[in-house]
């Protein structure tokens, strides 16, 4: 596939949107409607985003050199959504911990698994993203189509993850595009045989490390022993079941002619475009916000 095929739109405006969220009152501790494994899941999802939307900046702008003049536009525009998200997944991190949770073994987990990925070539690290990536806008995409998923939850809490998931949709194809930009040379079957042994690998950690991570903070809730996993996994995949929703979306992955773009999920953001009345800022004043 060549740059000019690409089934990125030639529409889409990739727009940072420099909002701070939870300044000014602390949410409640279990702020998903009082339910701890709700509570939980999402907690542990946060305390991977600081050090891993990093990992996937410096991944993906490890091959910007030599990308088409849009492509490389996109990178740079992604590169400060990223770094905004981490920001306010940090600033949320710290309010978990302030609430009382200790968040240490889930960030240790996280770094442990960096550091693996780390230590090979960058093209891994790249493939590891543009995996994640995937995986992170099918969540998005499934949190924001069916509003069950944030139901009962504080309402700037849910605020900043609604806005987190609009920007993943937006710039879903970045690390593909770039992916597929720096494997242009490959036979077809390796770039199919990479990308699938990586996706399977990334879903495999992300699964067990999430589980692990939220069944550590339900503990720390009290929550222990069989009832924590029937509880957890309930709420995982069947009501409202999240991970069995994106089910599809992740199969698709491994069709020929995957693209993430393949699906035009916008009309999701011009919705919360209309809900919010977002308007967003110009790149160039977030970049110095960050
Ligand atoms: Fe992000
Ligand atoms: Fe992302």
């Amino acid at each position: 596939m060549t740059a000019t095929t690409l089934p990125t739109p030639s529409d889409l405006s990739i727009t940072p949107r420099d909002r701070r969220f939870g300044r000014e009152a602390a949410a409640p501790r279990l702020w998903h409607g009082g339910r701890v494994e709700a509570t939980a899941i999402y907690n542990a999802l946060s305390t991977t985003f600081p050090a891993g939307e990093a990992f996937f900046v410096e991944s993906v702008r490890a091959f910007r050199e030599g990308a088409p003049p849009k492509l490389a536009e996109e990178i740079k525009a992604f590169t400060t959504q990223e770094a905004i998200h981490s920001r306010e997944h940090d600033a949320f991190n710290k309010r978990a911990s302030q609430s009382g949770y200790d968040l240490s073994k889930l960030e240790a987990q996280v770094e442990k698994r960096l550091a693996v990925t780390r230590d090979k070539p960058p093209i891994v690290s790249l493939a590891a993203t543009m995996a994640l990536e995937h995986f992170t806008a099918i969540l998005a995409h499934e949190l924001l189509a069916d509003p069950r998923h944030l139901k009962g939850a504080e309402k700037e809490t849910a605020d900043l993850w609604r806005w987190h998931a609009v920007e993943e949709i937006e710039h879903k194809g970045v690390a593909y595009d770039t992916w597929l930009h720096a494997t242009r040379h490959w036979p077809r079957r390796k770039r199919w045989n990479v990308k699938a042994k990586v996706m399977l690998y990334v879903t495999r950690n992300f699964v067990v490390d999430r589980t692990a991570g939220a069944l550590e903070l339900m503990r720390q809730d009290g929550v222990t022993g069989l009832n924590a996993w029937v509880r957890l996994l309930t709420y995982l995949w069947l009501r409202p079941g999240m991970f069995r929703k994106i089910a599809g979306a992740w199969l698709k992955f491994f069709l020929p002619g995957f693209h993430p773009w393949n699906e035009d999920d916008r009309e999701l953001l011009r919705r919360y475009e209309a809900t919010v009345g977002c308007v967003p800022e110009p790149a160039k004043k977030v970049r110095r916000a960050v």
